[in-house]
């Protein structure tokens, strides 16, 4: 059969598992890269959008999720632990079951959308909210994965990275090349460091001809990169990225200058712009985090940082599905019609 089987299978000489590895999978990867018109229009550039919100639990983090949960499985573990602003939870919630391992999650209470809560509860995992931020929760993550028998699945963990590289793979497999420049949302900055990982060990094996600039972009209320200061009070209506203390941010900085890059943040106006946009003019649904590496782009474009002709990638890390709220509000309320052809007709503007 022609299915695509999973990172681990698809990009196993670059992983660390060996034959008789136990891979846990539920075939994430592979997904599209769709050229985006609009942003291409806007920017004179050649615009893709990497679309991980069709992995199999709506986010990138199904690639780490799968090495993780993998190697815990082949160590012997029984249970994992994670922190997480929702997406990784739903992820590590997922595979475990697929492992046969307990799950324990620690969210910042109120603070995650309900559809990431909804999937951490149906996968079957044992859910504290606490009374804290992200960045709480993962020093709670830590400390008890330190003093108790469960292991720790966040991107601390180095084999999430080894696995969220893949991305950069599967993009140079499809371009012929690396893209000029990459633009990622940053939160905990573990995705830019596995991208960055990922195009460096590419182009060392010649299988790219050079590597990307990364381009990073936090929400302003939430920006600790870019303030080159923790945030002890993070905010941004972002909640993927509302993290003030970055677990990778030395990688992060890094990935920055290494690539010539540069990481700069976007409002939640901005974002909430280029989520819009990218669901009505390109027809993309994302969640709104993952709009900020477009609400960068954009920025950067009426910056002047942009140069015509360049082929630039935007990772768009989650499903619009996990945080409808955001599409709703604002929206106008649907008219209701009687059974009725004409009415329907009339009120559609097609009599
Ligand atoms: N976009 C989405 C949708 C995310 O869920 C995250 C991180 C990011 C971007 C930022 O990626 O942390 O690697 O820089 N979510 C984590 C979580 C923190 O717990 O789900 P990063």
């Amino acid at each position: 059969t022609h299915q695509w089987r999973g990172i681990i299978e698809e990009y196993r000489d670059r992983l660390p598992v060996t034959d008789t590895t136990p891979v846990v999978t539920l075939r994430e990867g592979g997904t599209p890269l769709v050229p985006a018109q609009v942003l291409s229009e806007r920017t004179g550039c050649e615009v893709h959008l990497k679309v991980e919100g069709a992995n199999p639990t709506g986010s990138f983090k199904d690639r780490g999720m799968t090495m993780a949960i993998t190697r815990a499985k082949e160590e012997g573990a029984q249970a994992v632990i994670c922190a997480s602003t929702g997406n990784t939870s739903a992820s590590a919630a997922a595979y475990a079951v697929r492992a046969g391992m307990v799950c324990a999650v620690l969210v910042p209470q109120g603070k995650i959308a309900l559809g990431k809560m909804g999937q951490a509860l149906v996968y079957g995992s044992k859910i504290l909210q606490v009374d804290g931020n992200f960045d709480d929760c993962l020093n709670l993550a830590r400390s008890l994965s330190e003093n108790y028998p469960v292991a720790l699945v966040n991107s601390v963990n180095p084999y999430r990275i080894e696995g969220q590289k893949t991305a950069s793979f599967e993009i140079v497999d499809a371009l012929g090349d690396a893209p000029d420049i990459h633009v990622l949302p940053v939160g905990n900055a573990g995705n830019i460091t596995a991208y960055w990982k990922g195009y460096k060990e590419y182009a060392a094996d010649a299988m790219a001809g050079h590597t990307p600039r990364m381009w990073g972009f936090q929400a302003s209320g939430s920006a600790p990169i870019v303030r080159g200061e923790v945030v002890k009070d993070p905010s941004t209506i972002a909640t993927a990225i509302r993290i003030g203390n970055p677990a990778s941010w030395t990688q992060a900085i890094a990935a920055r200058d290494e690539s010539g890059g540069f990481i700069d943040e976007v409002t939640d106006r901005e974002i909430l712009r280029a989520y819009r946009l990218l669901a009505s003019q390109e027809g993309v649904f994302v969640e709104p985090a993952s709009a900020a590496s477009v609400a960068g782009l954009l920025k950067a474009a009426e910056q002047g940082k942009v140069d015509p002709g360049q082929k630039i990638v935007c990772t768009v890390t989650g499903n619009g599905l996990k945080d409808p709220d955001w599409a709703v509000a604002g929206a106008p309320q649907p008219v209701t019609v009687p059974v009725d052809a004409a009415a329907a007709a009339e009120r559609l503007g097609l009599a």
